[in-house]
Formats: C-alpha cells, sequence, structure tokens
C-alpha cells in the first residue's frame, strides 16, 4: 500500500471498487495517527470491504494565530499504522490539490457552525463542513468514521449529510482514552510533561457531571458549575468553556429530562486547546412529572 496524493490517481484506484459495488470506508484524518484514530480505521475495516484514510492538514479549519505551522505531521508513521491496520487506501494530498485556486464555495451548517467552539473558532467548522464534503465527493464512500470527542464537528457532519443528501453512514465511534481518561489527540503530544499530568482533570470532572446527573440532579447550571469547579482545582488549567446541551441538536437545554445531554468541555493547558464531552442519557427517574403527578 503507497499513498496516493493526487485526486485522479485516487478515483483510478477506486474505480473497479465501486464499479463492482463494494463498500468503502473512509476515515478522514489529519494525520499524526494515535489509538483513536486506529480504533475509527478497525470499525471501518470491521463494517467495509475496502478501507480508504485521509490524510490532509486542512489549513481552512486553522484560525489566524492557531497551531496550523506546529500541527504534528508524520507521515512515514502514518503509513506504518496504515499498513499495520489492514488499510487499502491512503491519501495524501498536498494543499495545490485539495485547494488549487481559493473556493468560492463554502458550506456552513448554520447555526451550529457558529455555536459553541464556533465562538472561539470563528470560521472553524465552515473549514471542516467543506473540506469533508469535497473528500466526500472525491472519494465516494458508502461508510464514513468519525470519533465522538470532536462531538460538534460529528453533529455538523451530520446534518450536512442530512441536509445535502449524501448516501453515507455516518458512524461516530466512542472516544479512546489515556490510562489517566484523557482524550486521545494527536495535540496531547505538545503538552509539556506538567500539563499532561494536569489535563486528566478534564475526564475528572466529565465524570462528576456523569454522577450528579445520575443521581438526579436536572438543573444545567448545576453541571456546568461542578464541572467549572472540579477543573479549577488544576491552577494550570485555563477553562474556555463548559455547556450542557441536547445530545442530538446541541440546542440549550433548561432541565436535564428524558432526552440524552452531552457535556462538552474546552480547556486550554498552555498554547494547547484541547476537548472532550461526554454523552449522559438521563436516568428514568428523570421522566417529567405528568399532568397532575407528584414530583
Ligand atoms: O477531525 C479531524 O481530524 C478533521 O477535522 C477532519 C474531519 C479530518 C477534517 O479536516
Amino acid at each position: 500500500m503507497t499513498p496516493i496524493h493526487t485526486i485522479a490517481d485516487l478515483r483510478r484506484a477506486l474505480e473497479a471498487e465501486r464499479r463492482s459495488g463494494r463498500t468503502i470506508g473512509l476515515v478522514p484524518t489529519m494525520g499524526s495517527l494515535h489509538r483513536g484514530h486506529m480504533t475509527l480505521v478497525d470499525r471501518a475495516r470491521a463494517a467495509c470491504e475496502i478501507v480508504v484514510v485521509s490524510i490532509f492538514v486542512n489549513p481552512t479549519q486553522f484560525g489566524p494565530g492557531e497551531d496550523l505551522a506546529t500541527y504534528p505531521r508524520d507521515l512515514d508513521a502514518d503509513l506504518a499504522e496504515c499498513r499495520a491496520h489492514g488499510v487499502d487506501v491512503v491519501f495524501a494530498p498536498g494543499v495545490e490539490e485539495i485547494y488549487p485556486e481559493p473556493l468560492a464555495t463554502e458550506i456552513d451548517v448554520a447555526p451550529l457552525s457558529t455555536i459553541l467552539i464556533g465562538v472561539e473558532r470563528p470560521g472553524h467548522f465552515q473549514g471542516v463542513a467543506t473540506v469533508v464534503a469535497k473528500l466526500f465527493n472525491i472519494v465516494g464512500p458508502t461508510h464514513a468514521f468519525f470519533g465522538e470527542k470532536d462531538y460538534q464537528q460529528l453533529t455538523v457532519i451530520r446534518r450536512m449529510v442530512r441536509d445535502l443528501s449524501y448516501g453515507i453512514a455516518i458512524t461516530g465511534v466512542p472516544t479512546v482514552r489515556e490510562e489517566d481518561g484523557l482524550a486521545c489527540s494527536s495535540r496531547n503530544q505538545k503538552l509539556v510533561p506538567e500539563d499532561r499530568a494536569a489535563a486528566a482533570v478534564i475526564a475528572k470532572a466529565l465524570g462528576e457531571a456523569e454522577r450528579l446527573i445520575a443521581a438526579g440532579v436536572r438543573d444545567p447550571g448545576a453541571i456546568v458549575a461542578a464541572v467549572e469547579r472540579t477543573i479549577a482545582v488544576e491552577a494550570r488549567a485555563d477553562i474556555r468553556s463548559v455547556d450542557l446541551r441536547d445530545a442530538e441538536t446541541l440546542a440549550m437545554v433548561e432541565t436535564i429530562g428524558e432526552t440524552p445531554v452531552v457535556v462538552l468541555v474546552t480547556v486550554r493547558f498552555g498554547d494547547v486547546l484541547l476537548i472532550d464531552q461526554r454523552t449522559v442519557a438521563a436516568a428514568p427517574s428523570a421522566k417529567r412529572p405528568a399532568k397532575g403527578e407528584t414530583p
């Protein structure tokens, strides 16, 4: 398996597979592959006849002053991982191949793109949605696999696929974690050792949120405050946002009820922005009292 760098070569390589009706699973990545990515690949391998991994550090999803230049890149190590996990095709285009000219077309899944992380990173989700749409059009997958860690991204992509009638089955894969609970991320390797140790507090805070909801706390504000308190114990943590939203729509929630919610956290350690999430299905006792029923 050698990497393919051009759209024309990729289309040629997949033509026969597509003609014979084989299932094609795409795992879009920005490289620097870790256990989290390889879990996506394993899911794709189990579900599809052909597995394609794209490796492309997409400049349009990075804002000015963000870490595009220092984003970790190691194509040889990525290829070795892909070979070890039975990937059929690695598509690793250069920026010129994907953006030969400035785009006149952009996909904006609003308002999902402008809330939460979209506030901190304006333009980020427009960049993500547009490049994922391009990858879908280039690869023509039947299935695509994304990590739940990037929960808002997954929600944006699901909505884009629905709105634009892509016939692609989207699978969200649960977050893979390090031993201390820190979500696997390419950015973890940029943490200095003290921040790396401190960052375990994020998973601890999300565990606390889950415990409180299971114990019957129904006030989103109380959950958010508890998460913030837990993280704030770590002096190195710079909390950027903690939100509790409806797990499907990301709409605000007034009272935690019967439908699943998601707690979303972004925390900066030094100049590294980490994100994490926990979806929680409210306990059956969360059922709203029926009319006339005493709560
Ligand atoms: O999650 C990522 O690595 C990127 O946002 C993606 C989906 C590959 C688009 O560039």
